[in-house]
């Protein structure tokens, strides 16, 4: 399995804080049957450091790196950025400032929790009108898609594809995020499954009970589309076909 949504670079953003979290977090991700990781760590983030991706990031990657190959954790981790929607991410996606996944085509944006459905729609058309593909981050956990679940539907249709939180589904973020995230598997509209995690063990990087949740629930061919499949083509920076 690919997992294209961890903070698991440490001291950059509110999810790992120093070296030896990020491998033990890398070892259960390896237990879970990870084999690689997309570190996505907050940029443009209100609260949070700007922490848009520079050669600090680089450097901390090539060390976390370098770290699982000494202790032969087999798990790679690729650069990328959890990015915060504001209208100056447009110019930051063109400089190269905020990291796409995997310097693909694909971005993993996320929006304010509580905006209007005409908000989020607007700055679903925005992100993608970027010429890129935007891939929203847990829309499990908007308001206005946790009220109607077509506003879902609708950021597809604005050139967006979905990514639900594991955890969402074992309800870690409220009954309102599970029953969202449900909705969406039912209606095939989720592209990916991913952990988000932030340390490892709370809102862990331990993907394969949802991936089994999925497959007993849903099917194994769709599992293994949100959690290896889709992840696979932006690995590769290859055309995703969504329904
Ligand atoms: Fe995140």
């Amino acid at each position: 399995m690919i997992d294209i949504h961890c903070h698991i670079l440490s001291g950059v953003d509110d999810g790992s804080y120093c070296l030896s979290e990020s491998v033990e977090m890398a070892r259960v991700a390896v237990e879970s049957g990870t084999t690689d990781i997309i570190a996505t760590p907050h940029t443009n983030a209100p609260g949070i450091d700007l922490n848009a991706w520079d050669d600090s990031f680089d450097a901390a990657l090539s060390e976390l790196n370098s770290a699982l190959e000494k202790d032969r954790i087999p798990l790679k981790i690729h650069p990328g950025s959890e990015i915060y929607f504001t209208p100056g991410v447009l110019q930051m996606l063109k400089t190269g400032e905020a990291m796409t996944l995997n310097r693909s085509r694909y971005f993993l944006i996320e929006f304010d929790f509580y905006s209007r459905e005409q908000t989020i729609l607007d700055q679903c058309e925005m992100a993608a009108s970027s010429g890129l593909v935007p891939v929203v981050a847990h829309p499990e956990r908007y308001a206005a898609v946790q009220e109607d679940v077509q506003t879902a539907y609708r950021m597809k249709r604005m050139g967006c594809l979905l990514q639900l939180n594991s955890g969402s589904l074992f309800g870690a973020f409220g009954r309102g995020a599970q029953a969202a995230a449900n909705e969406m598997l039912g209606d095939t509209l989720a592209d990916f499954i991913a952990s988000d995690a932030h340390s490892p063990y709370m809102r862990s990087p331990f993907i394969a009970d949802a991936h089994e949740m999925v497959s007993d629930v849903y099917s194994i061919d769709y599992s293994d589309l949100l959690f290896s499949w889709n992840p696979g083509l932006v690995l590769a920076d290859k055309e995703i076909v969504s329904y």
